[in-house]
């Protein structure tokens, strides 16, 4: 049974008196967490802070993003090697709104994954459509050549790396993210059984394991519908992320979720869909 996991996006947000207190929320009121993981990542600079106030707490840390390059004349960049000095465990790669700043394409995002899995961080690899690419019936084309990256992309070395550090992907419909219009229980359930069925094309043991989270507008007001779903296995959460009582919240969500879905299922193969 695949544990749920409840990512925090906090994007460009926080201060250190903020953060302070959110993550002091946070520990409090999680600290008995059993069948969910949870996790913050945060802007680079509170990375640190992050370290000092989690490190006794069952709550992991991460960083939003690591530079395609290890070490060199590249000012600004931060290497997954210096974020992973920080204790994170975590290190979201290919939202999409840094490929919608068109600095970071397919390629970018999978030297990022890489050098992410070879500092033994475990990448949580965004995947998602536009609304003009979904009005135009191509939402599931699209998520398949941004998962060739991670399926195919990744020679058997780097597959085996994705495996041991447990990588994530995430389906985040652009549409939904920041809008306060998320996905329907049932349009996220299809993209997250197929994203699944990709992974078995390569190797079906780790398609069994690997978790899927959803992003875009996820609440609590939604969280129920949308983590009850056989192949949704946690959210990457951005602006509820920011509320401790919401994110509080859809972490006990999906607990009661994981706890629900006991009877152990195999529903990628199972679903009434078929994949041309
Ligand atoms: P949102 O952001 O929850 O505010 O939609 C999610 C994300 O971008 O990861």
């Amino acid at each position: 049974m695949r544990k749920k996991l409840v990512v925090g996006n906090w994007k460009l947000h926080g201060s250190l008196l903020d953060n302070q207190s959110l993550i002091n929320q946070l520990k409090q009121d999680l600290h008995d967490l059993n069948w969910v993981d949870a996790a913050v990542c945060l802007p680079y600079v509170y990375l640190f802070q992050a370290q000092q106030l989690l490190q006794d707490s069952p709550i992991a840390w991460g960083a939003q993003n690591v530079s395609q390059f290890t070490e060199g004349a590249y000012t600004s960049c931060i290497s997954a090697k210096m974020v992973a000095e920080f204790g994170c465990t975590y290190t979201i790669v290919g939202h999409s709104e840094r490929r919608a700043l068109k600095l970071e394409s397919n390629q970018i995002a999978s030297k990022r994954l890489l050098h992410a899995l070879h500092a033994g961080l475990t990448p949580i690899f965004c995947v998602g459509e536009t609304l003009d690419e979904r009005d135009g019936g191509m939402a599931e084309m699209i998520v398949k050549n941004q998962m060739l990256n991670v399926v195919y992309g990744l020679d058997d070395e780097a597959f085996a790396l994705a495996k041991k550090f447990n990588m994530v992907i995430a389906y985040e419909p652009v549409w939904a993210i920041g809008t306060g219009e998320h996905a329907t229980p049932e349009q996220a359930q299809r993209m997250h059984a197929f994203i699944r069925y990709m992974v078995s094309e390569r190797d079906p043991e780790f398609a069994q394991q690997v978790r899927i989270l959803y992003g875009g507008s996820m609440s609590p007001a939604n969280a129920q519908s949308l983590l009850s779903m056989p192949d949704i296995d946690g959210g990457l959460i951005g602006r509820a992320a920011l509320v401790a009582e919401d994110f509080v919240q859809i972490c006990r969500i999906a607990e009661q979720c994981h706890q629900q879905k006991n009877t152990p299922k195999e529903p990628s193969r199972s679903a009434p869909v078929t994949w041309a």
